[in-house]
């Protein structure tokens, strides 16, 4: 998660030749590059595709702009809801899938790129508050009052999410993940209408296209609804975020799926003993049982390049 980043010099030169951080999203020699630099520099084992969730918005004609220091910036959505138009969004995102292109043609046969989408509910929240928040209030009570509405923009979402992510894979995505950071702030009905039914529905349409492809669903603050959320979207792999432990999310989980996680990014932040315990402790409990190694979130920009060099280091050689 969030392999590139503020972290590290060589983005940082490569974001200066671009116009604002959209324009980086969507010019695609840019882009690759900034994929590729977290492999070169620490030779994980997969790339994840650099763009951003809030592309899709931006696709179906809202206004999105990121503010240095302060995120991103919407205009809220409100009536208009009714009025999106989802018929240029391939189009529109076009950009995203020549960096596929370039970033699989020139990324070793042995890594694999994961592609990646917003689930609908997490871009909801951006695109009806506008910001960032850290309770999704404006969100929530937009389901609770505008019921209809709702329903109507996470129709939208989900269709045009999976439209996005069959297009990354046609283009030669090894795998996608959708990117639930806000499902957490749900109550049950809640996560169930607007966290579990618009992935598990995105993941059917993707299948339907594309039979064979691996999907990661993660679903940010689930804790003890893993178990529910595993069995109905019926993802390929799971990604746990940092508050669950990993031994405690292979318990709630009952469905054949791989796991991936789950190391605090205040850990690797930190480092020394901090981090190294860490990483023993998620290892530890992750024997026996398919798992990909990650972050439980994204990397903070004051974390040091050596920490993460350090982290890799650890991880292969304690791999099994
Ligand atoms: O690691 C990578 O290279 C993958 C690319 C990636 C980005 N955003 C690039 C980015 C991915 C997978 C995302 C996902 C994303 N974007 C999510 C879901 C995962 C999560 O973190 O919860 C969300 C909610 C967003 C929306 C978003 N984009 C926010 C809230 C911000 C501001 C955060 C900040 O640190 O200011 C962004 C900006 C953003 N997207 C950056 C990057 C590298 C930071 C901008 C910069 O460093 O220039």
């Amino acid at each position: 998660m969030r392999q590139a980043g503020r972290y590290l010099p060589e983005y940082l030169q490569t974001r200066s030749r671009a116009a604002s951080f959209l324009d980086l999203c969507f010019t695609p020699g840019l882009a690759a590059e900034v994929t590729l630099q977290p492999v070169r520099r620490f030779d994980f084992d997969a790339a994840i595709l650099f763009s951003d969730i809030l592309v899709v918005p931006h696709a179906l004609g809202r206004s999105v702009r990121f503010i240095e220091g302060e995120g991103p910036q919407l205009d809220p959505i409100g009536r208009e809801v009714g009025l999106l138009d989802a018929s240029r969004v391939s189009e529109r995102l076009r950009p995203v899938f020549e960096t596929v292109r370039i970033v699989r043609s020139e990324l070793a046969a042995e890594k694999a790129l994961i592609g990646f989408c917003g689930a609908p509910w997490t871009v909801a929240t951006y695109m009806i508050a506008g910001r960032g928040s850290s309770d999704q209030l404006a969100a929530r009570r937009f389901a609770l009052e505008r019921p209809t509405e709702m329903e109507k923009l996470i129709g939208v979402l989900t269709e045009v999410s999976a439209e996005y992510l069959v297009g990354q894979l046609k283009a030669g995505a090894d795998a996608v993940k959708i990117f639930d950071s806000w499902a957490g702030v749900l109550d049950d009905e809640g996560f169930r209408a607007l966290a579990i039914e618009p992935v598990r529905r995105i993941i059917e349409k993707v299948r339907a296209v594309l039979p064979s492809a691996p999907v990661i669903a993660f679903p940010r603050g689930a804790g003890a609804r893993l178990g529910e959320y595993a069995e109905a979207v019926k993802a390929d792999a799971i990604a746990v975020d940092w508050t669950t432990p990993m031994a405690t999310a292979r318990n709630l989980i009952s469905v054949p799926t791989a796991l991936q996680g789950n190391l605090d990014p205040l850990r690797l932040r930190i480092g020394g003993r901090a981090l190294d315990d860490g990483v023993d402790e998620i290892l530890s409990a992750m024997v026996g049982c398919a798992h990909i190694f990650n972050l439980g979130h994204g990397i903070s920009p004051d974390t040091p390049v050596e920490h993460v060099a350090h982290l890799v280091q650890r991880v292969r050689s304690r791999d099994r």
